[in-house]
């Protein structure tokens, strides 16, 4: 049977739109072009040619999988973070853009230093995309990422791989920061942050495809700040960075534990829709 390429992206948007998914345009695309292995853009280009049963049948088993609310970079395996490709996996967070934030703090904080930062700490790094964003910038800075899933540990590797940055990263499976020694110039983190009791009401591309562990941060969502903080004092050195991310008016409680462990020069910064997305401190 033969499928022109315009009527099943049709069929592939309206099935979506059915399903309630709002980049139901947008989505169809890109699995077509997935299915058809050519870039999204191509798709309106050739809306006239003929689809082979077989490629037409890969597009409607992606299809099912976003009708089911998978995300779109899970089904592909890949997110661009900071203009980096990196692979997820079901153990890592799907990374946000909103993070990218804790890049672009950390970068300018490290600016006006009279050389680039050294040595930086990721505290659940998850892909790696904080470490490996910040290695990419930073030419000869090496680091380390901490995660207690063994799964995430083995897939920020692999981006470290891919991104040809292995020779200046490592990845450790801990328990927050339990087997770390030394000092860091710059430490990032973006901690699981999302109260128990909010979870039944997130959106079930979250809920159903992000690790939990990834998300949740105890009763009151603030269970890893009060374990990772004191221990930032400890591993930043002297002068060093350290940038924290959180969620959605979160800065009224991460910046009493901050100042509470010492930490000074506590700073806000925003995200490109200017909610508060992270804090910036040093230890003296
Ligand atoms: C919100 S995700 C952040 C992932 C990544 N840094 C990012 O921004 O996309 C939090 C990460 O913390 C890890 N994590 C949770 N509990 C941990 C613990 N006790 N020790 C170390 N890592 C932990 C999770 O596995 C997850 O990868």
């Amino acid at each position: 049977m033969s499928h022109a390429l315009d009527t099943i992206l049709k069929e592939g948007v309206d099935a979506l739109v059915a399903a309630g998914i709002e980049s139901a345009r947008l989505d169809a695309r890109i699995l077509a072009a997935t299915a058809l292995r050519c870039a999204p853009n191509d798709i309106l280009m050739h809306s006239s040619v003929v689809v082979q049963d077989r490629d037409y049948d890969l597009f409607w088993s992606l299809l099912k999988r976003r009708s089911d609310h998978e995300p779109v970079s899970r089904i592909l395996g890949t997110r661009e973070f900071w203009s980096l490709p990196f692979a997820l996996s079901s153990d890592t967070l799907d990374p946000r853009p909103d993070s990218e934030t804790v890049v672009e703090t950390a970068l300018k904080l490290t600016l006006d230093c009279e050389s680039q930062p050294s040595s930086v700490l990721d505290i659940g790094t998850g892909t790696g995309c904080l470490l490996l964003a910040l290695l990419n910038e930073w030419q000869s800075a090496s680091g380390v990422g901490v995660d207690i899933s063994e799964g995430a540990a083995k897939t920020a590797q692999m981006n470290a791989v891919e991104l040809g940055l292995s020779a200046r990263s490592s990845f450790l499976v801990g328990d927050w920061l339990d087997s770390l020694s030394g000092t860091f110039d710059v430490i990032v983190s973006n901690p699981p942050y999302i109260r128990e009791d909010e979870m039944p009401n997130l959106a079930r591309e979250v809920r159903a495809f992000d690790p939990q562990l990834a998300l949740v941060g105890g009763t009151d969502g603030l269970r890893a700040y009060r374990t990772i903080v004191p221990e930032c004092r400890r591993l930043l050195r002297s002068g060093g960075v350290l940038v924290i991310e959180f969620g959605r008016g979160q800065e009224y409680e991460v910046g009493p534990i901050l100042r509470a462990e010492g930490l000074t020069r506590i700073e806000t910064h925003r995200d490109l829709s200017g909610i508060v997305r992270c804090l910036s401190a040093t230890v003296a």
